[in-house]
């Protein structure tokens, strides 16, 4: 399931890993953390799904939705790097820390990572919570929409 999306998109989300729902339809982010991902982008963005470029760390369900070993996010991550190359958007939203631990190289908390200021390669990275733990953790979503509104800023840019 390697991702969608605009082709010249200038935000890219990226998650974790293709889920059960992902994983049967062969697109990103169409559960139930998907559709907050989409309200986040059509309501709170005021944008097209389709004008952004959804992508996921690993590209395989990993069996009973545990998270990813190192050795499959190994055998992904060049994958990613690649269409990231390609895209080369104006910033990458990072849902969740799967998604920033292996973009910026760290495993700092998603607390210290959240609000900081984080590149790939050149393209600025915005560290945000996954939307199915804004699910699980409905409070979080005011600090979802700060960062949303710096991902919107930094896309502003000419
Ligand atoms: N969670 C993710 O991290 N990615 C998806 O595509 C769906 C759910």
């Amino acid at each position: 399931m390697p991702g969608e999306g605009a082709p010249r998109a200038d935000v890219v989300f990226v998650g974790e890993g293709p889920g059960a729902d992902e994983d049967a339809s062969g697109r990103p982010f169409v559960g139930k953390a998907g559709r907050l991902l989409t309200d986040i982008i059509t309501k709170g963005m005021q944008r097209e799904r389709e004008s952004v470029f959804i992508a996921n760390v690993v590209k395989c369900r990993p069996p009973g939705n545990r998270n990813p070993t190192p050795d499959e996010t190994a055998a992904c991550i060049g994958y990613l790097h690649r269409q990231l190359e390609i895209l080369s958007p104006k910033v990458v939203c990072a849902l969740g820390k799967v998604s920033a631990h292996h973009l910026l190289g760290t495993d700092l908390s998603m607390t210290r990572l959240r609000g900081g200021s984080h590149a790939w390669r050149s393209i600025p990275v915005v560290p945000t919570w996954h939307p199915a733990y804004l699910l699980r953790n409905p409070g979080a979503k005011r600090q979802t929409w700060e960062d949303i509104q710096r991902v919107m800023e930094i896309a502003a840019r000419p």
